[in-house]
């Protein structure tokens, strides 16, 4: 089987921090989500793999290159502006050719091993085979309608009122029958070419749906607080006490609590550290209390009381009032574009 990532769109449920970088290359505890989407390819033995990318390639280039680091090959197919998944596999047409492929949104994340989802689609007769997952809330996905056997019978984007509460994963598996259903297909009303509308139309052209239900944590990432609930699953997964010190970082005078990840070059002074924290490289943490958060690399938290549920860009930064305590601090929840400064020291 052949894989392709989908790692366009405009993020914007993530600005400002997707106005300078790719939703897609968010780090999860230190490791872009990207890099996760190709490490579960890979371990699922789909190693012929194109990626499909809008304004941010270079980025997306810079960061997973050719494939190699993963023994794969990755081609890169240019989507010129968001038009949509359907449209995603539209161009992506030449790479894909009449292989079964596996469809993967590059901002998702799922428990469930990709192995099992694989497993004997080719030449099961399927069209397609979904992931579904039982949500709260879902007017905010595709959703499917199931007849009393369990079958698909109707799939709906973005409901008003959801048939089901079994939303659509964001990794699909096709074959070559999916090429046809996303040339027939019109834009939404958001005009984009839907992956829901391609699938619908090939199940009203007889087509053989098949799905599975996810028993694990599935997130889509593209927002904040679905951002910090991966970053705590995955940081749980870390053995022992789950703190993890770069050789090359520095701790001094401080308290790591478990889980927590601190990458090289950054640098840790009478603090306390976790849990739940996600440290990149060359931050600098003075004289602060920062727990369930993502710092990503060169940002810093300056003499604050605490900074929770946060995520700070590039090179962010946070000031407090230290141990001048001039100014009487709140719990400070943000989330920090690149280069961003929050000034609370009232100085
Ligand atoms: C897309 C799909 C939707 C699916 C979701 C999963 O939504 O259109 O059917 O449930 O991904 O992440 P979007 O992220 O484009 O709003």
């Amino acid at each position: 089987m052949k894989g392709l990532i989908l790692s366009g769109g405009s993020g914007r449920r993530l600005r400002p921090l997707t106005h300078t970088s790719a939703k897609q290359l968010v780090p999860i505890a230190n490791k872009p989500i990207l890099h996760y989407v190709v490490d579960d390819l890979v371990s699922a033995g789909v190693v012929d793999i194109a990626i499909v990318v809008g304004d941010t390639g270079d980025e997306v280039r810079a960061s997973v290159g050719d494939g190699s680091r993963w023994g794969a090959t990755i081609t890169y197919v240019e989507q010129e502006a968001p038009l949509g998944l359907a449209h995603a596999v539209l161009i992506a047409g030449d790479f894909l050719g009449d292989d079964p492929f596996v469809m993967y949104l590059g901002d998702n994340m799922f428990e469930d091993s990709l192995d099992r989802v694989v497993d004997g689609f080719v030449g099961s007769g399927e069209a397609a085979r979904l992931l579904l997952a039982r949500v709260d809330d879902p007017g905010a996905f595709g959703v499917a309608d199931l007849d009393d056997s369990g079958a698909i019978v109707g799939l709906v984007e973005k409901p008003v009122d959801p048939p089901s509460d079994l939303a659509l994963v964001g990794v699909y598996l096709f074959d070559a029958a999916i090429h046809e259903a996303v040339r027939r297909i019109q834009p939404s009303t958001r005009g984009e070419l839907e992956i829901t509308d391609a699938i619908q139309w090939l199940l009203d052209d007889g087509a053989t749906i098949d799905h599975r239900v996810l028993d694990g944590w599935w997130i889509d990432t593209g927002k904040k607080d679905p951002l910090l609930a991966c970053n705590r699953l995955v940081l749980g997964r870390l053995a022992g006490d789950g703190v993890v010190v770069d050789d090359d970082a520095e701790v001094v005078d401080s308290t790591l609590v478990g889980p927590v990840v601190v990458a090289a070059g950054a640098r840790i002074v009478d603090s306390t550290v976790g849990p739940a924290v996600a440290v990149g490289a060359d931050c600098r943490i003075e004289g602060s209390t920062v727990d369930d958060s993502v710092l990503m690399a060169g940002s810093a938290v300056i003499g604050h009381r605490r900074v929770t549920a946060s995520v700070l860009g590039h090179e962010a930064e946070v000031r407090g009032a230290g141990t001048v305590g001039a100014v009487e601090e709140i719990d400070l929840s943000v989330l920090l574009g690149d280069h961003s400064v929050v000034d609370v020291s009232g100085g």
